[in-house]
């Protein structure tokens, strides 16, 4: 889409909250607006608002095939409590096929490289399909999550894949999504409660103990950013490979 529309709903977008921030995207934008959904904590809130205003907002899920079954079960309940439909892609199967073969099952745990590779697989270039003919992508991240969510915009530019990146709440802290999830009776994934506060691929992510850090689950192995490419321009590139 004209990067010169985004400077034009940046202004607009100013000093709305996230229910009128989404029905201004959804009367602007109609179906070219799309929310990604992992079922956390934040897109739960995202999703309620949606659905409650039924807005013309499309939601997606990336399935990685290596989801937790109780993330299966919050997505079941949501699709059913809400009435809504969830775009599902999911990786390339000869992509999977390939890297299974050559570098087996659990290769993530092997190198940064590798964990790149399959999260490229399994997210990122499902994305890019999933965001393909979308002018703005709605997503559930908070600032406070990581030093690199610290400097995201509420409204921004996303130079590579050429739309507006929307993220709603922001500038929301925890406790703003819990009074929002319990205000609203808001499903939510079963393993929050057993000490995964940010969940994403099961073999990828362990509970954290009371007062460390909420992300210290996510590729716990890792010294890395933490992050797997859907929001950091760095890891958007394939890692350098044989498969
Ligand atoms: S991640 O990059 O570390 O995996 P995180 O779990 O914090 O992301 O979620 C942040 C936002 O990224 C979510 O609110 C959602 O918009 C998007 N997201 C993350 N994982 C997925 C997924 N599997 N499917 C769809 N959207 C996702
Ligand atoms: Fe693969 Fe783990 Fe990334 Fe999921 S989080 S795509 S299993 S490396």
């Amino acid at each position: 889409m004209d990067k010169s529309i985004f400077e034009k709903i940046k202004i607009e977008l100013q000093g709305l909250s996230p229910e009128e921030g989404l029905l201004f995207i959804s009367n602007q934008f109609d179906n070219k607006a799309v929310f990604s959904t992992s079922f956390g904590l934040e897109d739960q809130v995202i999703t309620q608002m949606i659905a409650s205003a039924k807005l013309k907002i499309k939601l997606f899920t990336l399935d990685t095939g290596r989801l937790f079954q109780e993330t299966y079960d919050i997505f079941d309940l949501t699709v059913k409590k809400y009435g809504l439909s969830i775009i599902t892609y999911a990786p390339q199967a000869s992509s999977v096929e390939n890297l299974i073969t050559k570098k087996g099952p659990n290769s993530f745990y092997e190198s940064i490289e590798n964990r790149k590779e399959c999260c490229f697989i399994r997210k990122v270039e499902p994305l890019q399909r999933a965001l393909a003919g979308a002018e703005v992508w709605i997503t559930g991240v908070r600032a406070d999550q990581s030093t690199n969510r610290n400097v995201m915009q509420l409204i921004e530019w996303d130079e590579q894949h050429q739309l507006i990146k929307y993220n709603p709440i922001l500038f929301w802290n925890l406790e703003d999504v819990s009074s929002y999830i319990e205000q609203k009776r808001i499903p939510v994934n079963t393993l929050h409660k057993k000490g995964f506060p940010s969940i994403g691929c099961e073999p990828c992510t362990r509970a954290v103990l009371p007062g460390e850090d909420p992300r210290a689950g996510r590729w716990w192995w890792e010294s890395s950013s933490k992050e797997c490419g859907l929001h950091s321009n760095e890891d958007q590139l394939p890692a350098k490979s044989s498969v």
